[in-house]
């Protein structure tokens, strides 16, 4: 499908339905005029199969307890064996009410009290509070950025998690924010440190469906032909890929059974076992159909990718955009226009932008912001118009 068909059938209006992204603001940034180019949600209709389970769910009128239905495993199971090539078997998943909620569940069950977390930054800012709400220490070893490219140092990473005696690695894979979407050769050298260290990997790959770029995404549990799958710990869920995450229903992928047998334990102590009922429906149709759905967001996406970058290309030409492997997240390197301390204001006054800010992610990110790629090209195009015109305005920081 076409960017121009996708927008076209599934664009909609979010404003005034209670949503995060348009309708908060206010509580979030103190501003109800802004543009929001902030958190991963989108302005997209979920695929029309998925729209129809949904009703038909609701038309029965019952909602009560309710198990997976085989029909679900079948459809998740055969999008991950076409779309990543990932043999799932179904006593493997577990369900949750989000992969943070997930997130949280693990560091609380799977860590002791002060043992050390870490996450490789910039990094989605819940993977910083999962450890620190669960009072786990959070070790933050950075990625390398060379202009706006971002790499892991290996090195550095493997002296992280040895100096501070790591028990495990949430890792973000693709990358939110930075954009990357991670090689086989590069997961292999990564996951083969954190075997050696001991270090239990928890891999979220939430935006594996989301590849704009020639790398191919591959499941941690799949690298090198599986070799660390007992090391690995997946999450992944329909919600970002066809925007329900308003459904709460996400996956807990375990292979290893003594991983699996923990995490059993642990969960059956919140009793938080159950799938959700619409979220159930709603995934299943759109793993069996969505699949074109998808091809359009990504059309989407990519044209809108192209669109910030040649406006910004033309009027500031040193600013910073990192290559957009995977994610529909852009993140903007501003530090060559703006000291740290101007950007709110350059944003929000000036721009009337409401965006994701560098510091959210982690030490010595302000001077970055990430905007949301996943939305109708007019936004696109407003908030690059807006940030490229003010921005040459502004010209080049002085300091
Ligand atoms: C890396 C990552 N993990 C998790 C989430 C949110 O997952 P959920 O809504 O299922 O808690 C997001 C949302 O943007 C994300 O980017």
């Amino acid at each position: 499908m076409t960017a121009e068909e996708f927008c076209r059938r599934f664009g909609v209006e979010r404003r005034g339905t209670d949503c995060v992204k348009w309708d908060a603001l206010e509580a979030r940034f103190g501003d109800p005029g802004l543009l929001p180019m902030w958190i991963a949600d989108m302005e997209f209709k979920a695929p029309e199969q998925t729209v129809a389970a949904l009703q038909a769910r609701a038309a029965h009128g019952a909602f009560g307890y309710t198990f997976t239905p085989d029909s679900y495993y079948r459809a998740f199971i055969g999008w991950e064996k076409r779309r990543h090539g990932y043999e799932i078997k179904k006593e493997w998943l577990r369900f949750a009410t989000g992969v943070v909620s997930a997130l949280y569940w693990l560091v609380g069950g799977f860590t002791a009290p002060g043992d050390a977390v870490a996450v490789m930054t910039p990094v989605y800012y819940p993977f910083h509070s999962a450890v620190r709400d669960n009072g786990r220490r959070l070790v933050c070893s950075a990625l390398v950025n060379t202009d706006g490219a971002y790499t892991v140092d290996f090195a550095r990473l493997e002296r992280d998690l040895a100096e501070n005696a790591v028990k495990m690695l949430i890792l973000c894979s693709p990358h939110n924010p930075v954009g990357r979407v991670w090689t086989e050769d590069e997961l292999d050298r990564l996951l083969d440190i954190c075997l050696k260290h001991r270090v239990l990997v928890v891999s979220d790959e939430i935006h594996q469906d989301l590849v704009t770029g020639e790398n191919k995404h591959v499941p941690s549990a799949i690298v090198s032909g599986g070799k660390y799958a007992h090391n690995v710990i997946t999450l992944n869920a329909p919600s970002k890929t066809f925007n329900l995450a308003g459904l709460l229903n996400s996956h807990v992928v375990i292979e290893d059974d003594g991983l699996r047998r923990k995490y059993d334990a642990e969960t059956g102590k919140i009793d938080r076992r159950a799938g959700n009922i619409m979220g159930l429906a709603a995934g299943e149709a759109a793993y069996a159909y969505g699949e074109d759905w998808l091809d359009g967001l990504l059309a989407t996406v990519r044209e809108n990718d192209e669109y910030l970058r040649r406006r910004l290309k033309a009027e500031a030409p040193e600013l910073i955009v990192s290559p957009l492997e995977g994610t529909y997240l852009a993140w903007l390197d501003l530090r060559a226009y703006l000291r740290p301390d101007e950007v709110a204001d350059f944003i929000g006054k000036r721009c009337r932008l409401a965006v994701d800010y560098g510091e959210w992610f982690g030490a010595r990110c302000e001077g970055f912001i990430r905007l949301n790629l996943a939305t109708l090209p007019e936004h696109v195009r407003r908030a690059a118009d807006s940030l490229s015109e003010n921005l040459k305005a502004h010209g080049k920081s002085a300091g």
